[in-house]
């Protein structure tokens, strides 16, 4: 199979976690006898270093142009101040936009081997394996209107500023997310837990009418509701009971950073955003500027994150089984990046890591080769 792919290393820590993905994704394709082509473009303060844009056209040309892409992360601290438009952040948001790419799917789950990891008890935590389904191109983030408005002036108390965001959401928005879900949960445990506030927001009222009206096409899958600030708490009381989650943008966004917190594991959550012609993956950790360029950061969550890219885009689920034992044989074993090591266990490199990964792949590749031949 041919695969045609673009690469946005993007900042921090974005092009090291990368490079290390790419290796991998590369040693797969020579296991499993596919073709590999891929363009390297720009996103965030990379681009507008270069080009004054955050999401340059070529950038989005080449995305639309390929079949998936692999994102690392955006976000630098120089254009902190910059207006939104001109922050890393909103080449992100446009290219998740540009790319239809409507339905987040952020798995957080429990590896045994880094029970040290998660701050909870390990007979808490044990088990608890979430596949977190954000809608990602609606509510708070894209709703208009949208503004800071008043007197620029701080002092003038006659005109304060104000700030106003719009919530909104339309039936389908909700609906094709919706199905999203409960399609996924039929290959899992077969539960959904539709999370919203709808004893305070309309937005959420309408979202829990349109999620069971789309759930009586599941039977199969079981539907419940919780409010937000009850999930949140019972994100860290019983990680364990949860299947999949189904929620809005912004829930979305703050639950799956919980979730990574209480698997203890953000460095190696992944991501993959679908529902448009071109899927988006990457890793959740974001561009994590205080340790860029050091060489220890974690590339398991980019290295996950193809292993997404295979199974959702590609449909190719042997080889992304194969990452997957692979990180886990390699965690296992014991090898850690700073961020995982405890105690007096040895760290390796970024580099170390994605070369660990990339052996373990090349040796099941041969196996399952020597197998089949
Ligand atoms: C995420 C990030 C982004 C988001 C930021 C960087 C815009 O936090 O992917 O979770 O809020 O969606
Ligand atoms: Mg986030």
């Amino acid at each position: 199979m041919n695969l045609r792919i673009t690469t946005l290393p993007g900042d921090g820590i974005g092009p090291e976690v990368t490079a290390q993905a790419v290796r991998v994704l590369a040693e797969v394709a020579r296991g499993f006898g596919h073709q590999l082509q891929i363009d390297k473009k720009e996103i965030g303060g990379e681009a507008l270093t270069k080009f004054g844009n955050p999401l340059p056209d070529v950038t989005i040309q080449s995305c639309l142009a390929s079949q998936a892409v692999l994102l690392g992360a955006v976000g630098a601290p120089a254009f902190d101040h910059n207006p939104r438009e001109l922050r890393p952040e909103a080449g992100l948001l446009r290219i998740r936009k540009e790319l239809g790419a409507f339905a987040n799917l952020r798995p957080a789950v429990f590896y045994p081997a880094l029970a040290a990891c998660s701050p909870l008890r390990e007979e808490v935590v044990r088990g608890t394996d979430i596949l977190i389904v954000r809608e990602l191109l609606g509510g708070l983030y894209f709703g208009e209107p949208r503004a800071i408005e008043g007197a620029d002036d701080a002092r003038d108390t006659l005109h304060p500023r104000h700030a106003l965001n719009t919530m909104r959401y339309s039936e389908p928005e909700i609906e094709r997310v919706a199905r999203v879900a409960f399609t996924l949960a039929r290959g899992r445990r077969r539960r959904v837990l539709s999370v919203d506030k709808a004893n305070v927001l309309e937005c959420s009222r309408l979202w829990r009418e349109v999620v069971t009206r789309i759930g009586a096409d599941y039977p199969d899958v079981q539907l419940a509701h919780m409010y937000v600030d009850s999930a949140a708490m019972m994100l860290v009381l019983k990680p364990a009971q949860f299947d999949v989650i189904l929620t809005e943008n912004m829930f979305g966004d703050i639950l799956s950073d919980q979730a990574g917190g209480v698997v203890g594991a953000l460095g190696l959550l992944a991501s993959a955003s679908i529902g448009g012609p071109v899927g988006l993956y990457e890793p959740v950790h974001g561009s994590a500027p205080d340790i860029a360029g050091k060489g220890i950061a974690n590339p398991l969550g980019a290295i996950l994150s193809v292993a997404m890219m295979l199974r959702h885009t590609f449909q190719l689920s042997s080889e992304a089984a194969c990452i997957e034992t692979s990180v886990m044989a390699a965690l296992q074993a014991g090898l850690r990046t700073a961020d995982l090591a405890r105690g007096s266990e040895r760290s390796i490199s970024t580099d170390a890591m994605g070369e660990k990964i990339a052996e373990y792949v090349r040796a099941a590749a041969a196996v399952k080769t020597s197998v089949a031949s």
